[in-house]
């Protein structure tokens, strides 16, 4: 008799039965195979293989230089972890913003070469026409509102969007299109929590915030600046549940240290 217990996948109707029963949902990023075992294995729903690998894995200033190529090859190494989390992958910029056609041929290589189990996609109504197409070819498609780091040269900034009626407006009515086009849910990132709050109650589909308040359908975090990774970058919103660097340097040193000192390995750990 097998004792091994079926692990239930997590799915995009799944998220939905979330909202409709009220329990909020968890996601957090991943880039490799070793980070994503822990994030599915602690229990997280979705895992985003988010384009912020520009700068946490890549080290570059903004999101914009990442490929469509990088993104599947960390998308590939995420989905050869998750046992139970649904894992979204953004459409990095310039993959999707030509042409409808453009973006259809990318979330299906994001679909086809790394496995994944949906598109992330930045932006409202202006990309309707390529969210359509995505969601006809049966990818499931997630929105993201807010602060969109792929436009941070228009903003020119990374503060607080939607704080003015007008932006704000505009969002609610994003959030409307890209429920009614099909999408299964829609990130909020750094907007004012009252607005969150109405935009979530409006809308059957969840939101999951990020700098958003806590009525959001649910949260999610870069998982580098969660573990206290990123050093200097202690936004407000973020929670800091460990400090890695800390962690993972002192355990550097002691290591360096007896290398040279020669008490690494001793008797015990050799052959
Ligand atoms: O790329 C990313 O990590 C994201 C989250 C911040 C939502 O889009």
């Amino acid at each position: 008799m097998s004792v091994n217990k079926e692990i239930k996948r997590i799915t995009t109707n799944t998220i939905q039965e979330m909202k409709v029963r009220g329990e909020k949902i968890s996601m957090l990023t991943a880039y490799d195979y070793s980070m994503a075992t822990i994030v599915d294995e602690a229990g997280t729903d979705i895992i985003l293989v988010g384009d912020s690998a520009s700068n946490v894995m890549a080290g570059h200033e903004t999101t914009l230089p990442i490929t469509l190529d990088q993104m599947i090859y960390h998308a590939s190494s995420v989905v050869r972890a998750a046992k139970r989390a649904l894992v979204v992958v953004d459409l990095p910029f310039g993959s999707y913003q030509g042409n409808s056609k453009e973006a259809l041929n990318s979330a299906i290589r994001i679909m086809k070469e790394a496995g994944a189990h949906a598109v992330k996609i930045e932006g409202g109504v202006e990309i309707a026409e390529s969210v359509s197409r995505i969601l006809t070819a049966g990818i499931p498609v997630m929105g993201h509102l807010g602060l969109t780091p792929q436009s941070i040269y228009k903003f020119g900034t990374y503060t607080v969007r939607a704080k003015h009626e007008a932006e704000a407006q505009k969002l609610r009515e994003d959030a409307v299109k890209l429920q009614e086009l099909g999408c299964f849910g829609v990130v909020l990132e750094k907007i004012p929590a009252k607005l969150a709050q109405e935009v979530t109650a409006n809308l059957q589909i969840p939101t999951i915030g990020i700098g958003a308040g806590q009525h959001c359908d649910g949260q999610v975090l870069v998982i580098h600046d969660m573990l206290g990774i990123n050093k200097g970058f202690k936004p407000r919103f973020l929670r800091q549940y460990s400090n890695l660097y800390d962690v993972m340097h002192d355990a550097i040193k002691n290591y360096n240290t007896d290398v040279k000192s020669n008490s690494f390995p001793n008797e015990k750990e050799q052959y």
